[in-house]
Formats: C-alpha cells, sequence, structure tokens
C-alpha cells in the first residue's frame, strides 16, 4: 500500500492563516512586523528561496527589505549594514541567505546578528538556548520539520528517528529537537554521517527516518522497515531537458519505492520546503510581539 503524503503545501497554508491573524493584531497595535533577507551573489537556488521569503511576507504583511547585493561584496560591508539592521526598530528579522562567498567568514556573519533578530535561530545564543529547552528562536528547517509530524498526528514519543546528515542548519539541530523533554520530542535519536559505518542497519530500526544528505537516492526502500515515516528534506536539482527551466527537483530519498514501504512521506517539493518559509515568517512574528511587548509599542 502506498504511503500517506504528508502535504507541506497544505499545513503551511494553515499556519500562515493563524499567523495572519498574529501579523493584523500588530498592525493594528502599531508594530507592523518587519524582514529584512540579505541575498550576496546570484547563486539560482538562493535567489529562489530569497523570492519565495519576500512572497511570504508580502502575502502576510510584513515589511519585506530585501537587499540584493553582488558577490563581491566585502565581509566589512556586509557587517556594517547588519549593524544598521540590528539597530532599525522596525526591523524584528535578520537573515542573511547561506551559503556565502568564500571571501565572507559564515560564522562572523552568524554572531553578529542581534539573537533577538535572530529568526534563523543560527547564532550561538539561540543554538545554546534551544539545547537546554529555554526560549529562543528555533531553526525554521527543523521547526517546520516537527510541525508536520504534530499536524499529521504522528508521535514521536518513545519513537525511534534516525537522522541522516549533521548539518548546522538541518540534522543537529532536528536530533536536538526530536529528542528533547518538553513539548513535542521524546524520541531515541540516531544520527548517521559520512563515518557511519552500517547506515542502513541503523535506518532498518527506525520508526522515523529524516533525510537530511543533499545527495538524490540516498534512502532507498531497502533501507526502511515497513510502516516507517520518511522526512524528506533534499532538495536537489536534476538536469531535465523536458522541463523549461532545465532540471527538476528530487529529495533525498529514491520517492517512488519507498512511497510504497512507508506509512506516510513528504513529496519534493511540497513537503518539508513550504514549511520553512512558513516558519520563517513565525518567527518573524514572535520577535515582533516581543518587541511589541518589551516596548508597550513600536
Ligand atoms: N540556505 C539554505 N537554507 C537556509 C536557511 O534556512 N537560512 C539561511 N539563512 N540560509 C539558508
Amino acid at each position: 500500500m502506498s504511503a500517506v503524503l504528508i502535504k507541506g503545501k497544505e499545513i503551511a497554508c494553515e499556519i500562515r492563516a493563524e499567523l495572519k491573524e498574529r501579523v493584523d493584531a500588530l498592525v493594528k497595535a502599531g508594530c507592523r512586523p518587519g524582514l529584512t533577507v540579505i541575498l550576496i551573489g546570484d547563486d539560482p537556488a538562493s535567489v529562489s528561496y530569497v523570492t519565495g521569503k519576500k512572497q511570504a511576507c508580502e502575502e502576510l504583511g510584513i515589511f519585506s527589505d530585501s537587499l540584493h547585493y553582488s558577490a563581491d561584496l566585502s565581509e566589512e560591508e556586509l557587517l556594517k549594514i547588519i549593524d544598521e539592521k540590528n539597530r532599525d526598530s522596525r526591523i524584528h528579522g535578520i537573515l542573511v541567505q547561506l551559503p556565502l562567498p568564500k571571501h565572507i567568514d559564515e560564522k562572523k556573519v552568524i554572531e553578529a546578528i542581534a539573537p533577538e533578530k535572530d529568526v534563523d535561530g543560527f547564532h550561538p545564543v539561540n543554538v545554546g538556548r534551544m539545547v537546554l529547552e529555554q526560549e529562543c528562536f528555533l531553526p525554521c528547517t527543523p521547526h517546520g520539520i516537527l510541525q508536520l509530524l504534530m499536524r499529521s498526528g504522528i508521535d514521536t514519543k518513545g519513537k525511534k528517528a534516525v537522522v541522516l546528515g549533521r548539518s548546522n542548519i538541518v540534522g543537529k539541530p532536528i536530533a536536538n529537537l526530536l529528542m528533547q523533554k518538553q513539548n513535542f520530542g521524546n524520541a531515541t535519536v540516531t544520527v548517521c554521517h559520512t563515518a557511519t559505518e552500517n547506515t542502513a542497519a541503523e535506518t532498518r530500526q527506525a520508526d522515523i527516518v529524516i533525510a537530511a544528505v543533499g545527495r538524490p537516492g540516498t534512502l532507498t526502500a531497502d533501507m526502511i522497515k515497513p510502516g516507517a515515516v520518511v522526512i524528506d528534506v533534499g532538495v536537489n536539482r536534476i538536469p531535465d531537458a523536458s522541463k523549461k527551466n532545465g532540471f527538476r527537483l528530487a529529495g533525498d530519498a529514491d520517492f517512488e519505492s519507498v512511497k510504497e514501504k512507508a506509512s506516510y512521506i513528504t513529496p519534493v517539493p511540497g513537503g518539508v520546503g513550504p514549511m520553512t518559509i512558513t516558519m520563517l515568517m513565525m518567527n518573524t512574528v514572535i520577535s515582533a510581539e516581543r518587541a511589541a511587548k518589551r516596548r508597550s509599542s513600536c
């Protein structure tokens, strides 16, 4: 039997409708949420993500401050722009699209963003607070995955979860969130990576597999147990001459075979992707709500 599709697009729409009400309330109180998105260079995938973020802001009534610089922008100039946005009271969230050109130190840039405006949840202060289960900004893709599981009625408590990949953006934080004691989580988590000796032996024991390696066809049907839940985070561009833009998108899982064995699966596109931007909107709204509370006005 074929797996139930976890429709990220529909769940994202549901959350965006909830957020729209919160934005309207903030606007009424004189505090329109504002998000700065900084893109450096012309990487096609990054351009596409940033366009999606801008559209989502417009749809929700969030002030969108979208900045696009050429790839030769200096690190010093970027740090100066971030400093300005840190001080700008109209801006509640700052996101610098990654990856950055090689001459810019990603760590320095992330640390330059004020933690209270770090809606990506990448600043060490937010990462530390997340690990300690304190109030923070949760990173968008992992938070989106939790929302997909929760809103699809998939319980994680006591389940075996295997995460493929240990990136700072997805693998490490989702592994941490799934094992947390408060709220959702309470899973028994294993992380597989390039030094794992037998990944298939791990995934075959998993009730939930999160594939986040960025390589198509990494997770095949023989690697999962019948009825497993598969969350596919991969967004891989496969050359395809029959497509107008010359490529099609594929996840990390071999969708056609895995869907016949899994109980639930996220499609690519239309699964995790729409949730990432939605959770960025949520963090921006949360940031504006916190600012409104701190100042009693904006
Ligand atoms: N590049 C790919 N994913 C992300 C993300 O979630 N945030 C930022 N800033 N850059 C990214």
